[in-house]
Formats: structure tokens, C-alpha cells, sequence
């Protein structure tokens, strides 16, 4: 398949995930909790990550050696953007450990973790349309 696709499609699989662990959240057990850290895991290491690996492995490179102007400030930017997604994802992931584990974990962590779940939900989506509208017109 066109990867153009493939990548379109995989932004609209990752916007809509989190918007699903959005809602288990607000109505979540500590029970459950274990399943949605393993489903929250599964979704960065098999959908998220690989993307992100992939832009950067493949597509960024590609875009730059066919010499766009002004694309490199961008680049840059997107990579900037992974990096500290990477890094929520994770902040989501050991706090809800920390909620699944720890007895003294209260409500507020709670609220912090579904803060942090919406947060990054808005920021998966602002990045892929950014690609989609800034970059990958220039792919094809
Ligand atoms: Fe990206
Ligand atoms: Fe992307």
C-alpha cells in the first residue's frame, strides 16, 4: 500500500485511541487500571513509537534530501514533538503503574494522570494534521 496511506491512516488510528482511554478514565476502577496500562503500553510500543521510528527513519530523511526549502526548521520541530510525546507517554504509563500499585495513590493522581491523558490526546492530533497538512503534500 501507498505508505502516504498508510501513514494518514495510522494518524487517525492514534488520534482516536486516546480519546478512548480518555473516557475509560473517567470512569475507572483500580482494577481496571491494570488493563489500561497494558492496553496504554501496547499502543505506544506497537502503533506510536513505530510511526514516530518510521518519520524519522524514512520520511524525514527522504523529504530532506529532496531539498524543500525551509523544511529543516520544521523537521526539526516534528522531532522535537515526538520526543516530548515519547516522554508523556511514559510520565502516563508510570503514573498509572503508580495508581494501579501503590494504596496511597489518591484522586488527585487520578484527575493528574486523566490531565496528562488529555493533554496528550490534543497533542497526537495537532501533530498528525500537522503532518498531514504541511509534509506529506510534499511526498507526493
Ligand atoms: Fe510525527
Ligand atoms: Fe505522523
Amino acid at each position: 500500500m501507498d505508505p502516504l496511506i498508510i501513514l494518514s491512516q495510522t494518524h487517525k488510528k492514534i488520534a482516536e485511541t486516546p480519546l478512548m482511554y480518555q473516557k475509560i478514565m473517567t470512569s475507572i476502577n483500580f482494577t481496571d487500571m491494570v488493563e489500561y496500562v497494558k492496553d496504554l503500553d501496547e499502543l505506544s510500543r506497537e502503533i506510536v513509537l513505530p510511526h514516530f521510528d518510521y518519520e524519522e527513519k524514512e520520511i524525514f530523511p527522504d523529504l530532506l534530501f529532496k531539498g524543500f526549502p525551509d523544511l529543516n526548521k520544521l523537521i526539526e520541530e516534528l522531532k522535537e514533538e515526538h520526543k516530548q510525546m515519547n516522554e508523556k507517554l511514559d510520565r502516563i504509563k508510570e503514573m498509572s503503574k503508580k495508581l494501579r500499585d501503590d494504596p496511597a495513590a489518591t484522586q488527585k493522581d487520578k484527575e493528574k494522570l486523566s490531565a496528562l491523558c488529555t493533554e496528550i490526546t490534543r497533542e497526537l492530533v495537532e501533530h498528525g494534521q500537522k503532518e498531514d497538512e504541511k509534509l506529506f503534500p510534499l511526498l507526493k
